[in-house]
C-alpha cells in the first residue's frame, strides 16, 4: 500500500493523527524534498515519527517513481509531501500510475499554502491562476502574463517563488519584485510579501513595490501576492500588515 500524506506547513506535529499513524505503520518512508520546506530539520521528523526517512530529490521523485510503487507493491510506502499533496503539479501521477499498476493507494491531506495566504486577509475565492517565478527568468513571460489576465478580471495574484531546498537556494521577495518591475509592474504597486506562512513566527508585509523590495523577509519559504480589485473588508485586513 502506498499512502501519500501532506505533513503540513511547518514543524513535525502539523501531521494529522491519521497521517502519524499511516506513517508509524509504513516499511519504507520518503520524504519529497524538492518542491516546498519544512521550518524543522529531517532528524526531527524522524525523532518525532519514530521512522527513518529517506530524502527524495527530483530525480528520485521522478525517475525513482516505479521503485517506490514496486515496494509498495509488497510492503506499506510512505511518502511524504510538505504542505499538502496535489498543490505541486508533479504528484498526481504517483496517483494516476499506482491506479494502472495496481498499486492500493490512501491519501491524507493536510493545509497548503494554497490556503495558508488566507491569513493575509485577501479572500481565497478572488485569487485568480498561480503562477511561479524561476530562478532563471529574465527571459520568462509567464508570470507577468499572468498577472495582466488576472489583473484584468480584478483577481489576486499568487506567485510561488523557485527553490532548491536541498541546495539552501531560494528566489526571495526581493528577487521577484525587481523581475515583476523589469517586466513593467508599476514601482507603487501594492504587493503582499509573505513567508514562513503557517509557522508561529510567519510574516506578512504589504506596501509598494518600490517599498518592499528592500524588506528583509527572514528565513524561507516565501511567496508574493499582488492584490487585484480590493473589497473594504480585504483592505482594512492588509492595515495590519503595513
Ligand atoms: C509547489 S508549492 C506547494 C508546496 C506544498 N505542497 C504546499 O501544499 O504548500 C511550493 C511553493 O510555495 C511557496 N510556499 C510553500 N510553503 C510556504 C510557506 N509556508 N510560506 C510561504 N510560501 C510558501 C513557495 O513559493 C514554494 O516555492
Amino acid at each position: 500500500m502506498l499512502y501519500i500524506i501532506g505533513i503540513g506547513l511547518s514543524d513535525e506535529k502539523d501531521i494529522t493523527v491519521k497521517g502519524l499513524e499511516a506513517v508509524k505503520k509504513c516499511k519504507k518512508v520518503y520524504l519529497e524534498s524538492y518542491t516546498s520546506l519544512l521550518s524543522v530539520s529531517v532528524a526531527k521528523l524522524e525523532k518525532f515519527y519514530g521512522k527513518k526517512i529517506t530524502q527524495a530529490g527530483r530525480d528520485m521523485i521522478e525517475n525513482g517513481q516505479e521503485r517506490i510503487l514496486d515496494e509498495a507493491k509488497k510492503k506499506d510506502v510512505a511518502l511524504l509531501i510538505v504542505g499538502d499533496i496535489f498543490s505541486a503539479t508533479t504528484h498526481h501521477t504517483y496517483l494516476s500510475e499506482a491506479s494502472k499498476k495496481g498499486v492500493k493507494v490512501l491519501v491524507i491531506n493536510n493545509a497548503s499554502v494554497l490556503t495558508a495566504v488566507g491569513v493575509t486577509g485577501l479572500q481565497l475565492y478572488k485569487f485568480g491562476k498561480v503562477t511561479s517565478i524561476p530562478f532563471d527568468n529574465s527571459n520568462v513571460e509567464e508570470p507577468i502574463n499572468v498577472l495582466k489576465q488576472n489583473q484584468k478580471m480584478g483577481l489576486h495574484t499568487l506567485f510561488l517563488l523557485d527553490l532548491e531546498p536541498l541546495s539552501g537556494k531560494f528566489l526571495s521577495i526581493g528577487d521577484a519584485l525587481e523581475y515583476l518591475m523589469a517586466k513593467g509592474l508599476a514601482k507603487n504597486q501594492i504587493c503582499v510579501g509573505c513567508a514562513r506562512l503557517g509557522s508561529k513566527d510567519y510574516f506578512v508585509k504589504s506596501g509598494k513595490a518600490s517599498e518592499l523590495v528592500k524588506e528583509e523577509f527572514g528565513k524561507a519559504p516565501y511567496c508574493l501576492i499582488i492584490p487585484g480589485k480590493v473589497h473594504f473588508m480585504e483592505e482594512e485586513a492588509l492595515e495590519m500588515f503595513k
